[in-house]
């Protein structure tokens, strides 16, 4: 979430991160553990070298520490095909590579504005998660839909983060696309997984690329993946289990949902642009360890709903102006950087970027560059859209 000044650490802690995931998604646990450890080492570093930052990369750390803690602890069983029909194992799955199972560590805090939304998959995973009469059935599955870069896919990563559950991230293109013949088996063994892994979050993003209305091998895959995800869906549902696995799913073309896919999932929510208030709450999020105090946020949020901005939109304007007043603390650094760039690596690690307050002008500066791809007619449909079909 947090822009890291400290380049060269960053890149490191995403390949361990990386490293980790494909060691989780092959069930590796000696790996799972080492690069989490890594991962760890990483953000104690990074908390030493950024000190605006330290709070949050120390409590990144912790949360690494935690993973290696709990996973000599509670070692994650392989999946054992089973025969016949409706046989899963992880190494379908592992031909989506790192993507798939990931760890989050967002929570709830990290998003900003959308506090209805909040609640409302707070209560569904508390529902799941909690003992309950016979009678009281969670709900099958969410559909989070609204214009891009509004938080849909970070809300589904702090479901997972708070729960400390197995997140796995699915384009349900790439299933559809990449392997027809195997669609309906890919989603059997993605829920096998998730049931293994519980608690999980299933996240299946571009819902609306299932498509059935054509009469091709894709609409053919379409229905076959359809198919196999309702009756996960219902699956879980009607199974007494004390396993929580939560679909959510999302797409930014409501409108071209199919019927079939819409009817099966009656929960349906808008996830709007932010308003006023949510803007600044975005702003504060992305600045977080900066000092922010000569911005006027309630003005800059003001100028940024006029703009149409996402919440990505907003990050781009915060990385924007956090790019300016790195330039401006860092004068001896970029008014030479001819000599800079021609430093070796390790020259260039002895060095350390200064950071320093923000200036109003930096975010002004930042919202005449960044421009955001909406128009007016796409939020009207959106907002129709949500009027006539959106269910909560
Ligand atoms: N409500 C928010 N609070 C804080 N950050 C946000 C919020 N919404 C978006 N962002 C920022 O924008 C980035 C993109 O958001 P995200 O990926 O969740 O959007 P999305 O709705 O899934 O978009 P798409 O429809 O294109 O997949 C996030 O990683 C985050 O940095
Ligand atoms: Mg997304």
């Amino acid at each position: 979430m947090n822009i890291d000044l400290s380049g060269v650490l960053y890149t490191q802690l995403k390949e361990y991160e990386k490293k980790y995931n494909d060691a989780l998604a092959k069930n590796d646990l000696e790996n799972v553990k080492k690069f989490a450890l890594l991962c760890a080492n990483t953000e104690n570093q990074m908390a030493e070298k950024v000190p605006d930052q330290s709070k949050s990369h120390l409590e990144k750390a912790k949360k690494w520490n935690e993973i290696v803690r709990t996973a000599g602890s509670a070692p994650r069983k392989r999946v054992v095909e089973t025969s016949g029909k409706g046989g899963g194992t992880d190494d379908d799955l592992s031909t989506f590579g790192d993507t798939l199972i990931q760890v989050s560590t967002v929570t709830w805090k990290d998003i900003g504005g959308l506090s209805e939304v909040k609640s409302l998959i707070m209560e569904t995973v508390v529902i799941a998660g909690l003992s309950r009469p016979d009678s009281i059935k969670p709900d099958k599955g969410i559909l989070l839909f609204g214009p891009p870069g509004t938080g849909k896919t970070l809300l589904a990563a702090a479901a997972a983060g708070s729960l400390k559950a197995t997140f796995y991230n699915v384009k349900i293109s790439s299933i559809i696309s990449k392997y027809v013949g195997e669609s309906s088996k890919l989603v059997t063994s993605l829920y096998e997984s998730a049931r293994n892994h519980a608690p999980s979050i299933v996240f299946i993003d571009e819902l609306d690329s299932i498509t059935m209305s054509r009469d091709d091998d894709q609409s053919e895959a379409s229905r076959k993946v359809l198919a196999s995800l309702l009756t996960e869906l219902d699956g879980f549902q009607d199974k007494k289990s004390d396993k929580l696995i939560l679909t959510l799913s999302a797409t930014n073309t409501p409108g071209s949902l199919d019927d079939a896919v819409l009817s099966r999932f009656p929960k349906r929510i808008y996830i709007p642009l932010p308003d006023r208030k949510a803007c600044m709450e975005i702003i504060r999020i992305q600045t977080k360890g900066l000092d922010i105090s000569a911005v006027d946020l309630d003005q800059i949020g003001e100028l940024c709903v006029n703009q149409r901005y996402s919440g990505r939109d907003l990050q781009n304007v915060c990385r924007d102006a956090m790019k300016s007043m790195t330039r401006r603390v860092n004068k001896d650094i970029f008014d030479n950087i001819e000599n800079m760039a021609a430093l070796s690596f390790e020259e260039l690690q002895k060095k350390t970027l200064k950071s320093g307050p923000l200036a109003m002008d930096d975010f002004t500066r930042a919202i005449g560059r960044v421009k955001s791809p909406l128009m007016p007619e796409d939020l009207k449909k959106q907002e129709d859209w949500n009027k006539q079909f959106g269910a909560s």
